[in-house]
């Protein structure tokens, strides 16, 4: 059994009135938890509300601002008593385009300034903003127990992206900013590293059909990608897992889907680690000259 999927707990996540937080409200509601569901989409929202029941309650939070923040942690601590067991910094948005185009494919000659504001300020300061809120929070819950009295389990869910650490061409300032991510989250683990009853995972789903990955109007799921849910439940799975194991500070949940499996992602992985190591070209993974290499890196046992 989980610690933090339980019945007395309570669970705070952004973006969780669509696709992967929606999918983890609906499994924290489903175990009994109390929920706050924090997302910007007022009519997500109400649809969320109707989905949730009683069992949670859902804010309009632009996580991008901090004045918005302030008014989440006074819901909390009202609805919550202040009691955070999972903490999920999930919201984010894409930006789209290339280092010369925008999203619409115009050619203004430069990524318009807009997007990389607008996706660093949902996708970095949404985590940012979330950390410096609650950690203070967290910290005096779990501390408490090893203090010996009554305390919390917590965990701390940071959503990155694959694309912030293999930074595939294309939608530069979500990638800089799911690397971003990354980073912080590492940060974060390792300065809670000594912290007994608290840990942070960084959930970096595969190709997940949400509205944010194409499923919209409407459209049906391709066969590649996976469903929400299906990154719901194999973030439970490693986080009991590493519970299990006593290995409950286990930082990373590298999701597969349909199309990709771990151990590709893995070799993928290792290759784009191996670009400065090798002195080869940016994202060489994606130029011509690279292709055969990599082509046999990915057969072989691709530095695994
Ligand atoms: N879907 C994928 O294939 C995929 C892959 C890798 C990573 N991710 C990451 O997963 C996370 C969840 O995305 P999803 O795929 O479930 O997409 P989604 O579009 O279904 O959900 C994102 C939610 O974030 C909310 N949001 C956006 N801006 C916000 C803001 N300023 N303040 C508060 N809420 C805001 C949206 O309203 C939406 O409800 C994101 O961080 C995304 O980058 C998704």
């Amino acid at each position: 059994m989980s610690a933090i999927f339980q019945k007395a707990n309570t669970a705070v996540i952004t973006g969780g009135a669509s696709g992967i937080g929606l999918a983890l409200a609906h499994k924290c509601v489903g175990y009994g938890m109390r929920v706050v569901v924090a997302d910007w989409d007022t009519g997500r929202l109400d649809e969320a509300r109707r989905s949730l029941g009683a069992g949670a309650t859902a804010l309009r939070v632009d996580v991008a601002k901090t004045e918005d923040w302030a008014a989440l942690k006074t819901h909390v601590v009202r609805e919550l008593g202040g009691q955070v067991n999972l903490l999920a910094l999930n919201a984010g948005v894409s930006g789209g385009g290339t280092s010369f185009n925008n999203s619409e494919g115009e050619g203004s000659g430069v990524q318009g300034l807009e997007t990389w504001r607008k996706v660093v300020d949902v996708n970095f300061f949404g985590v940012v903003n979330g950390i410096t809120t609650f950690l203070p929070l967290i910290r005096e819950m779990v501390e408490k127990k090893e203090e010996g009295k009554e305390g919390e389990e917590a965990r701390i869910i940071i959503t990155g992206s694959k694309q912030g650490i293999t930074n595939p061409p294309g939608n530069p300032a979500y990638n800089a900013s799911k690397a971003a991510v990354r980073s912080v989250a590492e940060q974060l683990s390792f300065d809670l590293r000594a912290v007994k009853g608290v840990a942070v995972h960084l959930l970096i789903p595969g190709w997940t059909w949400t509205p944010l990955a194409g499923a919209v109007g409407g459209k049906a799921k391709p066969e590649a990608a996976w469903t929400a849910e299906q990154v719901v439940e194999f973030l439970e799975g490693k986080m009991r897992e590493g519970e299990e194991k006593g290995d409950e500070k286990k930082f990373w949940v590298l999701c597969p889907d349909n199309d990709v499996s771990e151990e590709t992602d893995r070799k993928r992985m290792l290759w784009t680690a191996d670009d400065p190591v090798k002195g080869r070209l940016p994202l060489s993974r994606w130029r011509d000259e690279y292709n055969l290499e990599f082509e046999a890196w990915m057969k072989g046992r691709g530095g695994l």
